[in-house]
């Protein structure tokens, strides 16, 4: 692979059969859904560059930096009626090796242990590798982050490594762990189901 994959159609979601949640292209008019977590310590704490208050006008700048940069794809997950779940993405996606680190967030923290996260990783997983067509996708998160760590084993990926002290938050350092998921694991995972072109 040698240059960036096409985005997701405007307006189109992206889904599989059964699930609660769908992924669209993040758009400007989500700004005041993500200011309902961005400032939520309970949540941004599991980010390292999250750890000062950020404003509605730094983070619609965000967003419209990742609307255009070729590096990232940043998606809102919603449910079915189109309720604000969360954002998930695909950043620093180095196109020449066709790997991308992922992220994601279950912004309303009333949907956190519900199963919402394993959903919406499965889906950025799908996207990478059946849509984007990378080879790679990596995440690095808190050693002390139990959920993710759960589910990045329940869903195959396989540990790199520990970056210790990784972080200086809250007044201690942090470990991170770096977890990834090649196309080979994607492709033997159990949970996974093969799909046509994401556009709907
Ligand atoms: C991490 C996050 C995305 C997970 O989403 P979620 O919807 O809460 O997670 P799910 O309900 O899909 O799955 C959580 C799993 O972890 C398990 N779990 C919950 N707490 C746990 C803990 N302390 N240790 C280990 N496993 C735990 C649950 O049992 C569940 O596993 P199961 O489906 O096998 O029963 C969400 O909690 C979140 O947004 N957190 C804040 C931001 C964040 O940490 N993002 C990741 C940074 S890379």
């Amino acid at each position: 692979m040698s240059g960036p994959a096409p985005r997701l159609e405007e307006g189109g979601t992206f889904s599989r059969p059964g699930y609660r949640v769908r992924l669209r292209p993040i758009e400007e008019r989500d700004v005041d859904a993500m200011m309902g977590w961005v400032n939520d310590p309970a949540v941004t704490r599991n980010f390292a560059g999250m750890s000062r208050t950020i404003t509605r006008q730094e983070e619609l700048a965000y967003v419209r930096a990742m609307r255009s940069s070729s590096a990232d794809r940043l998606y809102v997950a919603e449910d079915l009626d189109g309720a604000y779940v969360g954002n998930a993405g695909i950043h620093k996606i180095y196109w020449p090796a066709a790997n991308g680190r992922l992220g994601l967030v279950i912004g309303d923290r009333t949907r956190h242990g519900q199963g919402y996260g394993q959903e919406v990783l499965r889906l950025l997983c799908t996207l990478a590798f059946e849509h984007l067509q990378l080879h790679k996708v990596w995440i690095v998160h808190y050693g002390d982050n139990g959920r993710m760590l759960h589910l990045c084993k329940k869903l195959g990926f396989q540990e790199e490594g520990v970056l210790r002290d990784e972080y200086f938050h809250q007044d201690a350092w942090h470990d991170m762990l770096r977890h990834s998921l090649l196309r080979g694991d994607y492709d033997e995972a159990p949970w996974r189901a093969r799909l046509g072109q994401p556009t709907m």
